[in-house]
């Protein structure tokens, strides 16, 4: 089938580039010519496991192009799907103007019956919004075209997007026609073999779902972070407490790693424009309002612990920082716990030695040169001249390390670990001072 996408970010690009990986002809549309230009050299401007060959494959094969020509791009596609970015607005609520601009692009070039798909998280009722912005531009230029406006969420994790949209566990569609459910069910044909994975549903459930789905894992974060603090208050560890509830399948073993608080473009946004648009409605999300604070406030405790351990007295230490990205397998620092973790530690008076395998070009875009930050390029390097050791991300290479060598390198002898990577038994054990998450019994 003939699709065209808009917006070449996380969700447009893997989403384009797995349809045309199964034989549909993808036009990608990004006002960024830069980014397009360097899309068609084989650039890409993410890092995601498994993306670039995919693209560059695809890309010769002549299966998926990147353009800035709307109109051509509109020409093409038979399914339009809007993926362009909602980031949050001052007050929280998600700003629709990217999406309500391409709206507004498909109005003013739509020729033919087509079916244009949110697949941009967006709120209830944007669909309203998109439909109205379309047949505006159709009426003032008095072409009488056809179109539909459907709902297709995306749930792809960065780190995995390319796994999860190969191989979705559910594809969400709400639309209000026979015709656009059956194209866009012809569209995920390949993606649906072996068993039923398609939901049709009407479009503002699917608007609603997306933003459950991530509220859901989000609140089972946030429950577990303040179990955590109850554990270190009352001298209990969360990290067996988490063996002990994880086995019921009514609770599961996902998303229960107490850490160093969520981050990344979606939970803390989408959490809190859900709370936003229910009170918009009338109603206090009060749920939401409370996943949303304890993240903040966990954003905030290693820094007390750190701060903890040195009764205050920061001013001059250097603290190896491992992991900046807000979560592995990605370059991605956005709404990264590391960043609030930072700005402490500089306020503190604290020079900061940091190492992330992905992360690096994008601490130096965001931070630039300062005195008080050194990005490194290995983790043993990050702790060479430092005091103590923090541990942010949880990438895979951080898991089994050489805690003689960290001793040795180390002033203080101190390793404080926001994601429960190490046993403390272990880190103690090679005279190491520890402190994790929620590990009441350690401190
Ligand atoms: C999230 C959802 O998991 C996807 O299903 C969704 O499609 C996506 O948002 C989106 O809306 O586009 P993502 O933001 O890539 O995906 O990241 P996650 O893997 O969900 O992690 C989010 C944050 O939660 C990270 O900072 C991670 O470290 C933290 N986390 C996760 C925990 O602190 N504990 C856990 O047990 C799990």
């Amino acid at each position: 089938m003939r699709v065209t996408i808009f917006g070449t970010g996380y969700v447009g690009l893997v989403t384009g580039t797995c349809l045309a990986d199964v034989g549909h002809d993808v036009v990608c549309v990004d006002i960024d010519a830069a980014k397009v230009d360097g899309l068609n050299a084989g650039v890409i401007p993410i890092y995601e496991p498994g993306l670039k060959p995919m693209v560059q494959a695809n890309h010769a094969a002549g299966r998926l192009h990147f353009t800035t020509d709307a109109a051509a791009a509109i020409a093409h596609g038979e399914i339009v799907f809007i993926a362009v970015g909602t980031p949050p607005d001052e007050d929280g609520s998600a700003d629709l103007q990217y999406v309500l601009a391409v709206a507004r692009t498909v109005g003013q070039h739509l020729d033919k019956p087509t079916v244009v798909v949110n697949k941009s998280t967006v709120p209830v009722g944007t669909a309203d919004k998109v439909r109205a912005a379309i047949a505006a531009e159709l009426s003032a230029r008095g072409a009488d075209v056809a179109f539909d406006v459907a709902s297709n969420p995306e749930f792809l994790k960065e780190g995995d997007a390319v796994n999860d949209c190969m191989r979705p566990d559910r594809i969400v569609i709400g639309a209000s026609s026979a015709s656009a459910v059956d194209k866009l069910k012809r569209l995920y044909a390949p993606f649906n073999r072996n068993h039923e994975r398609i939901v049709v549903m009407d479009v503002r459930s699917a608007e609603l779902t997306k933003y459950a789905a991530n509220a859901m894992l989000a609140t089972k974060i946030s429950f577990m972070n303040e179990i955590a603090n109850i554990a270190e208050q009352v001298g209990a560890d969360v990290e067996m407490v988490r063996q002990g509830i994880g086995s019921d399948p009514r609770i599961g073993w996902h998303f229960i790693y107490p850490g160093a608080g969520y981050g990344g473009s979606c939970f803390p946004k989408d959490v809190q424009a859900l709370a936003h648009s229910a009170q918009q409605h009338g109603y206090r999300a009060q749920l939401l309002n409370a996943v949303e604070a304890v993240n903040e406030q966990q954003k905030g405790h290693l820094f007390e612990l750190i701060q903890r351990h040195y009764g205050g007295q920061l001013s001059g230490k250097t603290f190896a920082v491992w992991g900046l990205a807000f979560k592995p397998n990605t370059d991605d620092m956005r709404a990264a716990s590391s960043r609030r973790l930072l700005a402490q530690l500089w306020e503190a008076g604290a020079t900061v030695r940091a190492y992330d395998p992905e992360a690096r070009d994008e601490a130096q875009r965001i931070f630039g040169e300062r005195d008080d930050l050194v990005l490194c390029d290995s983790a043993h390097a990050a702790l060479v001249g430092a005091d103590a050791l923090v541990v942010v991300t949880e990438w895979k290479q951080f898991r089994s390390p050489d805690f003689a060598r960290i001793r040795h390198a180390l002033a203080d002898d101190v390793i404080f670990d926001g994601r429960n990577l190490y046993h403390p038994d272990e880190v103690e054990g090679a005279d190491i001072a520890y402190y994790g998450i929620g590990r009441g019994r350690s401190i």
